[in-house]
């Protein structure tokens, strides 16, 4: 079977972990990736000697790229000829209009979760609606937040039956490097349900979801902390025996060292992960407990990195390369060494 051609659309946080990430798909080819200006991970990309070529994605925005020092292997419609599949990681809303630039070119695309939500055929999670996503040609995912709580609930629904669940999401309100968010120091609240919440209804309309969300100043995870109603009685050792059985989510000790929202970012690097990237969520085990007959538990989600393994399940749907989902979600494991 040919590998499936793949193009990115955005070498910022997200895009430059999609081509490492899609890179490392042995049955993928990585064609290339396209941005619009010199930006860090840009001049990143030539200093390490292009090892993936960078095309330009707007019409003269090759000038300052070349002008930079960056070689450019030719225009985004150049890029869209090669590819089968683009996953756009452009900033919210630009997706939108590159999408018409895809349909012209007959390129399926996987969107990321600053996109409206019409951009796409289907929004996807790789373990908790795969089956939808088989043989569409526009998939966008769920945000980074919404991705690793879809993939605990999920998990937690399939081993013990969940009704509802109420969350609360403390935000790390800015990446590293955002300094155009400003310096803040203010929790800043939003009015409830937040769109988390509501997403997960979206994707699993059996459960019941509501939540509030904390603005937070700090760079390195969000956390999560999630109250789930289960339809039958549990116990936090089969909670976390469960738990222990996905391979995305990881399991850790606040006993062990794993005290802050940090510890995941830290421990990344201590394993030698490039950019310190996690593509796990981070499950605290002493944060499993009883609320009466409600499970409770705290996750991190390393926000940068943990929609990568779910963006490249969404080309295994959408390019049908596995209709089994088990297949897919294993083998995209298999390649990012996950697990
Ligand atoms: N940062 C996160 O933590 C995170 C997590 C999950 C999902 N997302 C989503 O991923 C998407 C990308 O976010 P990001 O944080 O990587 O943004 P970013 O700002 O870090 O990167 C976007 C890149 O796109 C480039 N760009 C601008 N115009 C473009 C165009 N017309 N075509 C192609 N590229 C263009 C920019 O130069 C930049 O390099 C958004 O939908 C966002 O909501 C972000």
């Amino acid at each position: 079977m040919p590998k499936v051609r793949v193009g990115v659309a955005g070498y910022g946080v997200i895009g430059q972990r999609l081509a490492a990430g899609a890179a490392r798909q042995e049955d993928m080819e990585l064609v290339g990736v396209a941005d619009v200006a010199p930006t860090l991970p840009v001049r990143a990309l030539a200093e390490r000697g292009m090892p993936y070529r960078l095309f330009s994605a707007a019409p003269g925005s090759e000038v300052a790229l070349e002008a930079a020092g960056i070689p450019v292997s030719g225009s985004f419609d150049d890029l869209l000829g090669q590819v089968d599949i683009m996953l756009d990681a452009a900033p919210g809303g630009i997706g939108a209009k590159n999408k018409a630039l895809y349909v012209e070119a007959g390129v399926k695309a996987v969107f990321q979760g600053g996109e409206s939500g019409e951009v796409a055929d289907v929004f996807f999670h790789g373990y908790a609606n795969y089956d939808k996503g088989v043989g569409q040609n526009y998939l966008k995912l769920t945000s980074c937040n919404t991705t690793g709580l879809i993939r605990t609930v999920h998990w937690l629904d399939r081993a013990v039956g969940i009704e509802k669940v109420a969350i609360t999401i403390i935000r790390r309100v800015a990446d590293p490097g955002d300094t155009h968010r400003g310096l803040v120091d203010s929790l800043q609240l939003e009015a409830i349900p937040n769109h988390q919440a509501v997403d997960l209804m979206n994707i699993m309309p059996h459960i019941d979801a509501t939540g509030l969300l904390v603005h937070t100043p700090i760079t390195h995870g969000h956390i999560i902390t999630i109250v789930a109603t289960p339809k039958t009685k549990t116990n936090p050792a089969e909670v976390v025996a469960a738990f222990k059985e996905h391979p995305r989510i990881r399991i850790v000790r606040i006993a062990d060292g794993f005290t802050t929202n940090t510890s995941l970012f830290n421990y990344a690097r201590f394993l030698g992960h490039e950019r310190g990237d996690m593509y796990e969520v981070g499950l605290f085990e002493e944060t499993v407990g009883m609320s009466g007959d409600d499970v409770m538990f705290a996750i991190n989600i390393p926000q940068e990195s943990v929609v990568i393994p779910e963006t490249l399940d969404g080309v295994r749907a959408a390019m049908r390369m596995q209709e089994d989902q088990e297949e897919a979600v294993a083998l995209t494991n298999k390649y990012l060494g996950i697990g």
